[in-house]
């Protein structure tokens, strides 16, 4: 039997997330299996998500706590990992203490284990007053790093801390049925049977919502002969619907990676050609895995999409859908760690990879074709201000009015904040 439980194993992912900067998915699917009772693989995903949702108020709470630095980081992470179920979970003080003390046991730190227990004890004794000291600054109040709040609150005066709580909020889980297979009404009827609660999504012609997340495998015709359904945010399922690919149109996913959107285009339209390019091997190795899943099937290409010598027939394509790599800062709710992983310094890099894709992917659009362009950001510089910029050098190229009442109007294109759906933004430019 592993002598690792759900707080010694949080306690490893953890310092990987925080100390050496790995991202939280690649450490969860790595340290996991360690786990074999699936409550604590549970309870070691809601710590890790929990504390990284809340890194920066748990740390100014921890500085309240400490005369002096910890050294050992298994033991500053497990502080964190303490402070968070005392203040966030239900787990009754007493208990989340004394299993918190045990991993230093486990981890074979013997003489931190009253040290551990001395801080968490400290912490339940001036709760009250602590937090209201850290909750006096913004930053600890919201748990963002500085620079992400000045953007939201630069970009969005009014919304920035609608925005700021709902990335702390756990996201809803939301289907993609292809109802060339089964309808939604059906699908939801099926899960019934099954006792998951389920809703039609709002804004969507494929979406459910679940009232609560599952795991997949619970998720009738997953995978098997009658597969039809995939996890997808409602937000990124409009992607395939603003496209409106003609009937036997030929198609560009230029950043198809890890094959959503690639997959959902597969199954809404009858197409000539799908090329999915991505510059990363192991990324589209999960595509041809979404796609073996679906029983679907593309031209799949491993090349950076702005040097087009390298891969590209000389056909021009009728659309081309350009979902750049970007700050994640509209899915951080998904992904909490991108708090932390992410630097101020990194937009100025994205924002010039993401005009050079839209420069060199331009000429390749047939006349009377459509791009769009897609970033999971909520950063005006990434979105309506980058398409601003790309029009004015580019005088074939107009912004195309998105047809739906989700998100809001940009002066060009269209943002989606994240609350009911991750935070998205949209602009679809036409050739003239
Ligand atoms: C936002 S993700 C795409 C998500 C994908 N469209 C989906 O729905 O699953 C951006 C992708 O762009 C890829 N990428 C970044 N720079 C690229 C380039 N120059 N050429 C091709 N792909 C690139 C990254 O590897 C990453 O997989």
């Amino acid at each position: 039997m592993s002598k690792y439980d759900a707080r010694s194993i949080a306690t490893k992912i953890l310092n990987q997330v925080i100390w050496q900067r790995r991202s939280l998915t690649d450490c969860l699917s790595t340290q996991l299996v360690n786990l074999k009772d699936s409550r604590e693989r549970a309870l070691a995903q809601e710590l890790c998500y929990g504390v990284l949702r809340w890194l920066v108020r748990l740390e100014a709470v921890l500085q309240q706590l400490l005369h002096k630095k910890i050294k050992d980081k298994d033991i500053h992470v497990l502080l964190l990992i303490g402070l968070y179920q005392l203040i966030y979970l239900r787990t009754p003080p007493y208990a989340a203490i004394a299993a918190t003390v045990e991993v230093t046991r486990i981890l074979n730190k013997p003489k931190t284990t009253g040290l551990v227990n001395a801080i968490l004890r400290n912490f339940q004794r001036k709760s009250d007053k602590i937090l209201a000291i850290v909750d006096n600054k913004i930053d600890t109040k919201f748990s963002h790093p500085s620079w992400i709040l000045k953007r939201l609150q630069t970009d969005w005066p009014e919304q920035w801390e609608a925005i700021a709580i709902a990335n702390n909020i756990h996201p809803p889980m939301i289907l993609r049925v292809n109802t060339k297979l089964v309808s939604r009404e059906k699908y939801i009827d099926d899960l019934k049977e099954i006792d998951i609660a389920a809703d039609i999504t709002p804004y969507t012609n494929y979406g459910i919502t679940l009232t609560q997340p599952v795991d997949v495998r619970k998720l009738p015709n997953f995978t098997g002969k009658d597969v039809c359904v995939s996890v997808q945010d409602g937000a990124a399922q409009l992607a395939a619907e603003f496209l409106d690919v003609p009937t036997d149109g030929r198609v560009l996913d230029a950043c198809a990676a890890p094959g959503g959107k690639t997959a959902h285009l597969l199954e809404c339209y009858k197409m000539e050609h799908l090329l999915a390019l991505d510059n990363q091997q192991n990324r589209l190795d999960l595509l041809q895995d979404t796609l073996q899943r679906l029983n679907l099937t593309a031209k799949i290409k491993q090349a950076d999409a702005c040097q087009p010598d390298n891969w590209w027939d000389g056909k021009l394509f009728d659309r081309i859908l350009l979902d750049v790599p970007c700050s994640a800062s509209g899915v951080i709710r998904r992904h909490p760690d991108i708090k932390h992983l992410r630097k101020s310094t990194d937009i100025v890099n994205l924002v010039a990879q993401q005009a050079l894709l839209l420069e060199k992917l331009w000429p390749l659009l047939a006349v009377g074709g459509k791009l769009l362009y897609v970033t999971c950001s909520v950063f005006a510089e990434e979105n309506y201000l980058q398409i601003k910029h790309f029009l004015a050098k580019q005088p074939d190229a107009h912004s195309v009015k998105l047809i739906t009442d989700c998100g809001q109007a940009q002066i060009y294109g269209r943002q989606i904040l994240p609350g009911e759906f991750d935070g998205f933004y949209y602009a679809c430019l036409s050739k003239h």
